[in-house]
């Protein structure tokens, strides 16, 4: 058995900002009290290693371990670690329940901030690190560092899903699909009948079109420049296309034109400010509600006429889809054995550690939904 011993792995190392990835072999520690050392099977690549891996995060630490949206076995347990056991499948969660803190005792909020400032810093809650390569320490990534063969992540950022569950599907739960799914149904909760709009067609977008589907919207409209993503759309639900730049007028008096006066729901899946208002201004006055899911560069910031929302428009917004994770992801999984949530749909490609980053260019490229590296 490898418990107790340090691990010597394969990972995918960011050595410096705007550089792509190494494979590199690495040594990962055993893990420490409240901790769980994980196998990793399968990850997604999502746009917030790339936007780490760029430079632009001013929270972006190097050298890293990135990756978020991954599924696996544990391989060994920490002293106290009562949740999960050698050979359970789990999902690491960059959003942790410690189901204590004041964000986790209180039911309108799914941010738990037990972690937060060292999940921040790419440290483990102690202020250490697991990983070593070349003599150096490397840091960890919200929590997670799924682009290793091996990872030490908290107890409380986990969780033991069904072992029928194919990891290099499930591992979308780890990110993506929660974000948008949830969006629909716990943040905006979305009703019978209702009129949505999405802007932006990607994983997280697709799976807002899920919800809305799930919730029994009637009208579904997808909006995104690139009209390559509408047939695969259809597919998740999405009933209606339109392309802003087959438009002259903004694309909000386009679908505020469309709708007879607005939408009951909208999404931005995006991570851009100027759509994020048009989401907002294509809500129907008196009712309309907007959701802002896509993250946008720091320091960025948001406008509009505040007679917007005096006229009855709200906007919100929601992390990992507003999902407690631990208690929410393991029930997402049932509800994928149980063809509720379709997730094989999402994985267009998949590629082995050492092409990750071709995964990161398909992403670029707009080609892929989600590739899925297979450690
Ligand atoms: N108007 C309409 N659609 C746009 C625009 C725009 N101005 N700009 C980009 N798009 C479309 C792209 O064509 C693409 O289909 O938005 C979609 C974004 O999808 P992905 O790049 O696949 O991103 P996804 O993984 O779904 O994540 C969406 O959420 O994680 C956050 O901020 C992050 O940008 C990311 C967003
Ligand atoms: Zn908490």
């Amino acid at each position: 058995s490898t418990a107790g011993k340090v691990i010597k792995c394969r990972a995918a190392v960011a050595w410096a900002a705007g550089k792509p990835l190494s494979i590199e072999e690495i040594e990962v520690d055993p893990p420490k009290a409240g901790e769980v050392r994980v196998k990793i099977v399968a990850t997604g690549v999502c746009h917030t290693d790339s936007y780490t891996l760029s430079g632009q995060d001013p929270e972006g630490v190097f050298p890293v371990v990135l990756g978020h949206e991954g599924g696996g076995v544990v391989e060994s347990v920490g002293a106290g670690v009562t949740t999960v056991k050698p050979g359970d499948h789990v999902v690491p969660l960059y959003v942790p329940q410690c189901k204590e803190c004041k964000f986790c005792l209180n039911p309108k909020t799914n941010l738990c901030q037990k972690v937060r400032i060292t999940q921040g810093q790419g440290v483990m809650p102690d202020g250490t690190k697991r990983f070593h390569c070349k003599g150096q320490d490397l840091f960890h990534f919200m929590g997670c560092s799924t682009f290793s063969e091996y990872t030490v992540v908290a107890e409380i950022s986990i969780c033991k899903v069904a072992d029928a569950a194919a990891l290099d599907k499930v591992c979308l739960l780890g990110c993506g699909v929660p974000t948008g799914y949830g969006a629909a149904l716990n943040t905006a909760k979305v009703e019978p009948g209702s009129n949505c709009a999405i802007f932006g067609l990607g994983a997280v977008g697709l799976a807002v079109a899920l919800g809305c589907k799930a919730a029994g919207a009637k009208r579904i409209i997808g909006v995104d420049i690139n009209p390559a993503k509408y047939e695969v759309a259809k597919k998740f639900g999405v009933n209606e296309f339109v392309n802003p730049k087959d438009h002259e007028k903004p694309i909000q008096q386009v679908l505020v034109d469309l709708t007879d006066g607005g939408l009951d729901y909208t999404f931005e899946c995006i991570g851009n400010v100027n759509t994020m208002r048009a989401a907002l201004e294509a809500c129907h006055k008196g009712w309309g509600v907007s959701v802002i899911i896509g993250v946008a560069a720091a320091g960025q910031e948001i406008s509009t006429r505040p007679f917007q929302l005096v006229t009855g428009r709200t906007w919100k917004g929601t992390a990992f889809g507003g999902y407690k994770s631990r208690d929410s992801v393991p029930k997402l999984v049932e509800d994928y054995l149980n063809k509720k949530l379709p997730l094989d749909e999402f994985v267009t490609h998949n590629v082995k550690l050492d092409e990750i980053n071709e995964a990161f260019h398909l992403m670029h490229e707009g080609k892929s939904i989600r590739a899925v590296v297979l450690l």
